[in-house]
């Protein structure tokens, strides 16, 4: 494993909307104690209102903004989180840069219709509220597949496992940044 700088300090999952990201976060969380931040929730906190209400009010550019202010502070933060990011923010090549130095990037990935069935079962993700959200989910995400590639350490299939399991998979993958104080 090929760090660029000095080992770095969290554990960062990245992937498509619906690919387990939260779910896989708080079990990681459970099992190493280290805070997890949900950038997600973090905004919608700061912001006071849900992200579908940011992108109704202030358009999507204005979010992304806010993703790349949270990713440059906690870039700044010396404390170990676990850092369960939202499925665009590999968009923008600042943001890829600041998630490899944020620490080891773990790419969860899930098939189409793996992501089209988890995402329907509510509207909260603004850019799948569309007439065809399965041709939406196929065309974003051929579009972000090589910015996922790019950006992460670790490239995890979801298919079939449970977010235990998964956590167990990643931890064992990063046997080594972990012994690493
Ligand atoms: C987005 C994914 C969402 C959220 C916003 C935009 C995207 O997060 O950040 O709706 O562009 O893919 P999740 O990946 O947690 O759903």
């Amino acid at each position: 494993m090929n760090f660029e700088e000095t080992p770095p300090k969290n554990l960062v999952l990245i992937g498509f909307m619906g690919s387990g990201k939260s779910t896989v976060g708080r079990e990681l969380h459970s099992r190493l104690g280290y805070e997890l931040v949900d950038m997600d929730s973090v905004i919608e906190h700061r912001e006071g209102r849900p992200i579908t209400r940011i992108f109704e009010e202030n358009g999507e550019d204005y979010f992304r903004d806010l993703e790349t202010d949270l990713l440059r502070e906690m870039a700044e933060d010396g404390q170990r989180k676990i850092i369960s990011t939202g499925g665009g923010v590999v968009g923008r090549e600042e943001n890829r840069d600041l998630l490899r130095k944020l620490g080891y990037v773990v790419w969860l990935q899930a098939p189409v219709d793996v992501i089209h069935e988890r995402t329907s079962r509510n509207r909260e993700r603004p850019l799948l509220q569309t007439e065809d959200p399965l041709e939406k989910i196929t065309t974003l995400l051929e579009k972000r597949k090589p910015w996922y590639a790019e950006t992460a350490h670790l490239k995890v299939d979801t298919a079939g496992l449970d977010g235990g399991e998964l956590a167990m998979g990643i931890l064992e993958s990063a046997r080594y940044f972990f012994s690493n104080p």
